[in-house]
């Protein structure tokens, strides 16, 4: 991917929201959208909708971190994925921020020939096509809110509860009267559009951030947050395209932003799926969860060999072959599509935001992480050793083979040459960045500017 590429991919974005039929607030009267909206949120934060009752959307993406993991402090400390409402069940992923999710293009991902990426689709392998299909993954998830009955999903459960919930008055408001004796598919629908109004809204895609604030010159950075900005970016103004910085951190490759300010909204994102070499999480929960007699759908049958393959776990089970195309099932062609590791960009917006300063929040699909600095340091150091100037080059199938150093990190979930950014560890890329400690933290610094909250709205 180059720079020049962001902009298109941006406009690309934008233009798909704006012909999204799923999330049309715009064809809907006001008074409707802001009812739908209403009805939305009372879903999203109701925990009477698990089964057992306890665990509600706002369980797992909490605003006071973001909208993006639960708050209590051990589960992102000691596992880093998301705990469901079965006790000992977990989901094998840490939960994506619902914000600023409402410009991720649809799905099923597709290839785009032009800039030789994938974009398209909810979670972080493009599993649910849009925002309103993706409301029925939970719901009906074993490892998460666990609706079924005798190991079938069981959308009627849920359907039961908001019937003769608190809110009922207002789905009959909305849908009619006769809205519950529709069948239960049919009003796990329309729920799931008043979710997604709920996700659409400004309320999750405030752009109140203190970078927004700067951008119109109602704040002004630290020489430590601006420095961070010109390092993301790689640019002396701060925006993609201008005069190159002394050094570059690339991380608009990926985190991407237009490089005309308004063209498009600043959403630190492009959308497209990338392998950036995130280890395994050795204290991933999922990796225990082997028992089928209890977890009939939800079990791990591979235990602590599990690998979470990302594009590679949706794309080849869609062609009949198994995840990762590996193993018991698959064609012996490995992953000949190039998609193994490869997980969507989360959006850098909020990524700071958690409840109290001293908080621990986990990163990456596994929760691998657990700061900010954590993973600006992975993507300095990914290809270093604890020999100074020796690279480890994972185009070689024998990566570790003859180091004379320790490796800093344990090695990528997907050390694939293919599918791996930068693999060989070239100088001045992702894996060795070339930064100080410094720089380091300014970068962190930067980040923290955009959580949202700053701009009082
Ligand atoms: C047990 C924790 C848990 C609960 C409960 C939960 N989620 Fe999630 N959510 C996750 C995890 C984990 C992911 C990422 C999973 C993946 O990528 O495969 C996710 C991903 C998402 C995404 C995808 C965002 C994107 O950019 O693709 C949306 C939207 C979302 N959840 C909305 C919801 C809604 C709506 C509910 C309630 C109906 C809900 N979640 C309940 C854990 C949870
Ligand atoms: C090649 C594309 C690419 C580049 C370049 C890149 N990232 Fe990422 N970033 C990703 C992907 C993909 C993920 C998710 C990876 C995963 O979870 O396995 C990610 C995850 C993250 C996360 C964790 C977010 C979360 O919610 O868990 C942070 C923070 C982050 N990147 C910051 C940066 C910074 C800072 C830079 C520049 C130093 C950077 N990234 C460069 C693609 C990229």
């Amino acid at each position: 991917m180059r720079k020049a590429i962001i902009l298109v991919v941006l406009l690309a974005v934008t233009a798909t929201v704006d012909n999204s039929p799923a999330r049309s607030p715009s064809k809907q009267a006001p008074a409707d959208k802001k009812l739908l909206e209403k009805l939305g949120k009372q879903i999203f934060f109701d925990k009477n909708l698990s089964n057992p009752p306890g665990l509600a959307c706002v369980s797992c993406h909490n605003p006071e971190s973001g909208y993006t993991g639960s708050v209590n402090p051990q589960i992102n400390a000691l596992f880093g994925v998301g705990s469901g409402v079965v006790s000992g069940r977990f989901e094998n992923r840490k939960p994506l921020t619902i914000m600023y999710a409402k410009f991720c293009p649809d799905g099923p991902p597709y290839y785009d020939e032009g800039l030789k990426s994938y974009f398209g689709g909810f979670f972080l392998d493009g599993h649910a096509n849009d925002f309103v299909d993706q409301v029925h993954f939970p719901l009906l998830n074993p490892n998460e809110m666990n609706n079924l009955i005798n190991n079938h999903p069981a959308p009627q459960l849920v359907v039961q509860k908001v019937s003769s919930g608190h809110y009922a008055a207002l789905v009959k408001q909305i849908y009619g009267a006769n809205i519950f004796s529709q069948p239960s598919d049919k009003i796990i629908l329309q729920l799931a559009k008043a979710v997604a109004a709920f996700e659409s809204s400004p309320e999750i895609s405030p752009f109140s951030s203190k970078y927004d604030a700067y951008l119109t010159g109602k704040a002004q950075l630290t020489p430590s947050e601006f420095n961070g900005l010109r390092l993301v970016t790689g640019s002396n103004t701060g925006r993609p395209g201008g005069m190159p910085y002394y050094k570059d951190a690339q991380c608009v490759l990926c985190h991407g932003i237009p490089t005309e300010q308004g063209d498009g909204p600043d959403l630190w994102t492009i959308y497209s799926y990338e392998n950036v070499g995130v280890p395994k999480n050795p204290h991933n929960p999922y990796y225990n969860m082997i028992d089928k007699k209890i977890n009939a759908l939800g079990y791990n049958p591979l235990g602590s060999a599990y690998i979470d393959f990302g594009l590679g776990n949706y794309i080849y089970p869609t062609k009949g072959l198994s995840p990762g195309n590996s193993g018991v099932g698959s064609n012996g062609k490995g992953d000949f599509l190039a998609v193994n590791g490869k997980f969507k960009i989360p959006t850098l917006r909020n990524v700071d935001k958690r409840p109290s300063p001293n908080f621990i929040k986990a990163y990456g699909h596994n929760g691998y992480f657990k700061s900010l600095k954590d993973v600006v340091h992975f993507y300095n150091t990914r290809n270093l050793t604890t020999v100074p100037g020796e690279i480890i080059n994972f185009s070689n199938p024998q990566a570790y083979a003859n180091l004379k150093g320790k490796s800093l990190w344990p090695p990528p979930e997907n050390p694939s040459s293919v599918t791996l950014q930068n693999p060989e560890g070239l100088p001045g890329q992702i894996g060795n960045l070339e930064l100080t400690e410094q720089e380091e933290n300014d970068i962190v610094a930067f980040l923290k500017t955009l959580s949202d909250g700053y701009i009082k709205r």
